[in-house]
């Protein structure tokens, strides 16, 4: 049987999920993603996964640049800038960035001021599996924010926890 991409997404709305801004910066340009596809893999060597869609032409910025960071974005102050790092603010993406307040890590990544953690990663496998990339990224660097409640998505809309 074959899942309809429709009733895929409809079922994938029931998923309860944090809420990312995943960048890079380098060679290639730099780039912010709205993204909710992070999941830890593994503790030793710290590893996480991201999953990018390989419809937007920019997020080969990602793979080109080798850095990747993980910013989990804070209840009370993550909506505006999710909202702008999905492009629905009609912002064009190299503006993404005059929302919150950036500084950058070892990698060259952009990290978030306020996420309530925030990764800095080197990407060591990039795999493209149908419609996205996969990126397994090492963890070199990570900064603890506020203990602070998260900004969640859920049946396609911002939930506060
Ligand atoms: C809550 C939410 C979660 C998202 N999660 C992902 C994701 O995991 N991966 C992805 O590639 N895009 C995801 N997107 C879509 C991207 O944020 C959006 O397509 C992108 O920022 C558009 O940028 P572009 O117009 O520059 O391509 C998500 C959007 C929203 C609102």
């Amino acid at each position: 049987m074959t899942i309809e991409p429709k009733a895929f997404r409809d079922a994938m709305s029931r998923f309860a999920s944090a809420v990312h801004i995943v960048t890079t910066d380098g060679k290639a340009g730099r780039r912010g993603v709205t993204a909710t596809a992070v999941v830890g893999v593994s503790d030793d060597p710290a590893t996480l996964l991201v999953c990018l869609n390989a419809a937007s032409p920019q997020n080969h910025f990602f793979g080109e640049n080798g850095n990747l960071g993980i910013n989990v974005l804070a209840a009370e102050t993550g909506q505006k800038v999710a909202q702008v790092f999905a492009g629905s603010s009609g912002d064009k993406a190299s503006d993404r960035f005059a929302n919150g307040e950036w500084g950058v890590g070892e990698t060259g990544a952009p990290l978030l001021a306020d996420a309530l953690v925030a990764f800095d990663c080197r990407i060591v496998e990039a795999r493209r599996v149908a419609t996205h990339h996969v990126l397994l990224a090492e963890v070199v660097g990570l900064r603890l924010g506020p203990d602070a409640p998260p900004l969640l998505y859920h049946a396609r809309g911002y939930r506060l926890l």
